[in-house]
């Protein structure tokens, strides 16, 4: 499983990458998924036209550090002109990869004709690429779905389609935009757009752990994996799927990760994003739910410390997977 993959010119240290996770992959979070041996992380889902129009909050969202050493932006838009003017834009200058996102299921942005519903559109999703590809040196990848609804599976027509832009890699969810995160994925499918097409395909649904991961390569034959919420609160699941052990204390992580996210973002979002890792960092955790309690009230990072304090036994103590 030591084989390298790598995105056009960018070589990747893993085959395991952190799938985009909107409220979650965040400066502080891919830097901890990065030092874990995450082989990519990309940033969560930006808006082109946030961009474009110079949202404030879509600039924040693309934050990245030098301790990331490959640096991926995912965005997403269905207008072509946007596109183009969104990728001169300097917020995305320094990125190495551009991801493509033709896979995000939710209502407001499906029903604005972006996100999964492009995946009704194969040739949509052509232009957009080639849009991309065509005004920038970055390479472009996309990230899709395997079809829209049971009766509209076409990840293969796309993929093909997206390669033949000029892409470099392709995630494939295997779900439908109907299934939104639950229900079955769908293997089989993933395996027809490996073999469809030359490029890398990274599997992704639902891989927790070793088995379900070596599951997911037996299977689709796929060049790598994403992973998406295995890895929420559990940075170092890299280590593990890497075949590597990690030791780590919560105090540590969330030390490190609120230090990281504070060099970018203002503490009032950092304290309301931390609040919802913290919570995932104690998953499975004794006393969390009472802990989670007060998490939700604090308003400071300084209370957020106290708190780590004041349960010592929980956020000081080793552990090892
Ligand atoms: C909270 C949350 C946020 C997500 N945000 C994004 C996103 O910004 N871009 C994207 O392409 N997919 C997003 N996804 C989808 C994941 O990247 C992934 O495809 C999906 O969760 C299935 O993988 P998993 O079973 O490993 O979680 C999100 C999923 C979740 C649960």
């Amino acid at each position: 499983m030591d084989t390298k993959v790598a995105i056009g010119k960018v070589k990747l240290g893993s085959k395991f990458i952190l799938a985009p996770l909107a409220g979650f992959s965040d400066v502080g979070f891919r830097v901890l998924a990065y030092q874990f041996g995450a082989g990519l992380c990309c940033t969560e889902m930006v808006s082109a036209k946030g961009l474009v129009y110079n949202s404030e909050n879509t600039k924040l969202l693309l934050s990245t550090d030098k301790l990331e050493p490959i640096k991926a932006a995912q965005i997403f838009g269905s207008e072509v002109e946007f596109i183009e003017k969104a990728l001169k834009k300097k917020e995305l200058q320094g990125f190495d990869i551009i991801d493509f996102n033709f896979g995000c299921p939710m209502k407001k942005i499906v029903s604005n004709g972006e996100g999964s519903a492009i995946l009704k559109k194969p040739n949509l999703a052509y232009d957009l690429i080639k849009c991309c590809v065509d005004n920038t040196n970055q390479e472009i990848t996309a990230k899709i779905r395997i079809g829209y609804s049971a009766d509209n599976i076409n990840a293969v027509k796309i993929a093909k389609l997206i390669e033949k832009a000029g892409a470099k890699a392709i995630t494939v969810h295997g779900r439908t935009r109907d299934l939104f995160y639950s229900g079955k994925v769908d293997l089989d499918m993933i395996r027809q757009v490996v073999e469809a097409v030359n490029i890398p395909v990274f599997g992704n649904g639902n891989v927790k752990d070793i088995d379900s991961a070596n599951e997911m390569f037996e299977k689709t034959g796929c060049a790598g994996i994403a992973v998406g919420r295995a890895a929420i609160g559990a940075p170092y699941i890299f280590s593990t799927l890497n075949g590597k052990k990690a030791k780590y204390t919560l105090v540590s992580l969330i030390k490190s990760h609120i230090s990281k996210m504070s060099e970018y973002i203002p503490t009032k979002v950092v304290v309301n994003y931390m609040k919802k890792h913290i919570a995932a960092y104690l998953m499975g955790i004794p006393k969390s739910k009472e802990i989670k309690t007060k998490i939700y009230a604090i308003s400071s990072l300084n209370d957020l410390m106290k708190l780590m304090d004041t349960y010592q036994e929980i956020f000081y103590k080793n552990f090892e997977v």
